[in-house]
């Protein structure tokens, strides 16, 4: 448990538990309205009693906000909404300290329209180095077979400046011009912009939009090998100048195209796995485990040492782009019944109100990605259970202030309601007085000390982070069960998908005469024998049995 960052281990993303936070959503130490990296600082007792031991930042760089941070006006600094630069050091050291690594943004497909280098491109000379900074033309037609991801915004990935009086291609916002990977000097200064974190002494990168870095005609300029070939160039000099740091892919991608940013083990460490996200929520609502068995055995092998990212909320819409047509529908229909839900190929809602506030049925989701091999990704404020507000523009309904308390602004902020960088949930299920951190920290029950209980036996449970994973297939569909194993230490999950009570008969003949202990009530169950082993579940009832005698040692 105490993997002190400064201990030499290269490998630690196998054991870790990430939290994502945006530093604007989390705490504000100066009363103006807006979270700051010192409020963040200041939370980090919370987190570290929470049980993570990662933290994953939003880009806190200075930017216009557009798109949250994600348009970049300059990579080297800090935003002063957020604190400066020594108030980031000052993170880090207090992260460290504790025993928390820090995973911070390398958004390095595109800058804001106001980053320095689109202005000096945009004035520059067709054909001189500044222009080419970025990519030019003189018809929007190029790369027509590209999708256009932010399909609610945008109608083409070509946008007309009129200064430098040609389009400009951008995979995202048109505020959010692409890079142009083609040119050496543009591959440089983003070694450098890693270089300049990395010494500073953050763990790992989450690389936002990596698919896209290369564009080439008659592609979909998804995947290139050129984009590959840079991440395995990035990775060679990370490698060569630093000990212990980690690159975590986004690439919403289905599984054969993420398994490539693995490379053979010289590329990402880590890659979110998103095709398997929405099948959770659709085998959960079909009462049925296909969808997210079937996803599993598609997913590749990966190399040794590297590992998913698995999650079932981030800070953007419930992606629905790795489904079929009908699976959207479905998540549609189910999840995003009321429109102002719907943006983009996605759902804008938080794991609670998705979910009908259900506790059973968000133990259920949460149990299943953090044993599920992979390094579970967790998005501040669902352990509280937070709501979102659908009345909010673009994706700010899902981050809204974290609620601490039932006080003032939710103790989030002590200024005046009228400045909040966005105003609190209010709704009568989620306001602050419903859902906070400090009434959850007083009651044992809670949601929140459940999670933190799911952190700690994840956490102390090699079997979880470093086991095989073998799937079983017991007779009701609604009943999904695999078996984690790893150095004799074996682990059965089994969870109840339906609303109705169930029985079933697992096949654990492997495990004749040994004694399961369940995990979450320390309590021990039948022998195992020969026969099939007859398990009863109530509604959305879960399992996590320890498969080795003495089992106890797992609970937290
Ligand atoms: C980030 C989004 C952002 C987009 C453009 C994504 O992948 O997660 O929040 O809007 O990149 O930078």
């Amino acid at each position: 448990m105490k993997d002190s960052p400064s201990k030499n281990n290269h490998l630690w993303y196998r054991d870790a538990v990430i939290y994502e936070v945006p530093v604007r959503s989390f705490c504000d130490s100066n009363g103006d309205g807006t979270g700051d990296l010192k409020g963040l600082t200041g939370k980090l007792d919370y987190l570290q009693e929470l049980g993570i031991n990662a933290i994953w930042l939003l880009p806190f760089y200075p930017s216009p906000m557009r798109d949250g941070g994600y348009d970049i006006a300059d990579y080297l600094g800090v935003d002063p909404q957020y604190g400066d630069l020594s108030d980031f050091k000052e993170l880090l050291k207090a992260a460290h300290e504790r025993g928390i690594r820090v995973i911070t943004e390398l958004v390095l497909n595109h800058t804001s329209d106001r980053h320095e280098w689109f202005q000096r491109s945009r004035r520059a000379k067709p054909d001189s180095p500044w222009r080419d900074f970025y990519i030019w033309s003189k018809t929007p037609e190029k790369y027509s077979k590209a999708r256009i991801i932010f399909k609610d915004f945008e109608n083409s990935n070509w946008s007309w400046d009129d200064l430098a009086g040609a389009y400009y291609w951008h995979r995202f916002y048109s505020h959010q011009p692409d890079l142009n990977y083609d040119n050496p000097l543009v591959r440089e200064e983003i070694f450098r912009v890693v270089d300049f974190w990395l010494e500073m002494g953050v763990d790992g990168l989450r690389l936002d939009a990596v698919p896209y870095l290369f564009k080439r005609e008659e592609t979909d300029c998804e995947n290139l090998p050129e984009t590959h070939d840079y991440l395995k160039e990035l990775r060679a000099h990370i490698d060569s100048r630093f000990e212990n740091r980690m690159l975590l892919a986004e690439a919403n991608q289905w599984p054969e195209d993420a398994r490539a940013y693995f490379g053979s083990g010289d590329e990402c460490q880590l890659a979110f796995h998103f095709p398997l996200m929405p099948r959770l929520y659709i085998a959960l609502q079909r009462e049925d485990r296909s969808p997210v068995v079937e996803i599993l055995e598609r997913t590749p092998p990966i190399p040794d040492n590297c590992r998913w990212a698995v999650f079932l909320r981030n800070h953007d819409e419930l992606t629905l782009e790795m489904v079929t047509e009908e699976e959207r529908k479905f998540m549609y229909q189910h999840y995003a019944p009321d429109p102002r839900a719907r943006i983009n190929f996605g759902i804008r809602r938080r794991l609670a109100p998705l979910l009908n506030n259900s506790r059973r049925k968000i133990e259920m989701l949460n149990l299943i990605i953090f044993t599920l091999p992979g390094i579970p990704v967790h998005y501040y404020g669902d352990e509280i259970g937070m709501g979102d507000n659908p009345d909010l523009p673009d994706r700010d309904g899902l981050r809204t202030p974290m609620q601490w308390s039932s006080g003032i602004n939710g103790g989030f902020s002590s200024s005046a309601a009228a400045r909040l960088y966005l105003p609190p949930i209010t709704d009568s299920e989620f306001n602050c007085e419903r859902v906070n951190v400090l009434d959850q920290e007083r009651d044992p029950r809670s949601l929140l000390k459940w999670m933190s209980r799911l952190i700690r036996i994840r956490r102390n449970c090699r079997t979880l982070s470093r086991g095989t994973l073998r799937i079983l297939t017991p007779a009701p569909f609604e009943i999904l069960a695999f078996l984690r194993c790893w150095q004799g230490e074996d682990i059965l999950v089994a969870v109840n998908l339906s609303p109705t009570p169930l029985k079933a008969k697992l096949d654990l003949r492997d495990y004749n005469k040994i004694i399961p202990v369940d995990v979450f009530r320390g309590k021990k169950l039948p022998l195992i024998g020969e026969d099939p082993y007859p398990l009863t579940f109530g509604p959305h009832e879960y399992y996590l049995l320890s498969l080795r005698e003495p089992g106890e040692e797992l609970g937290a």
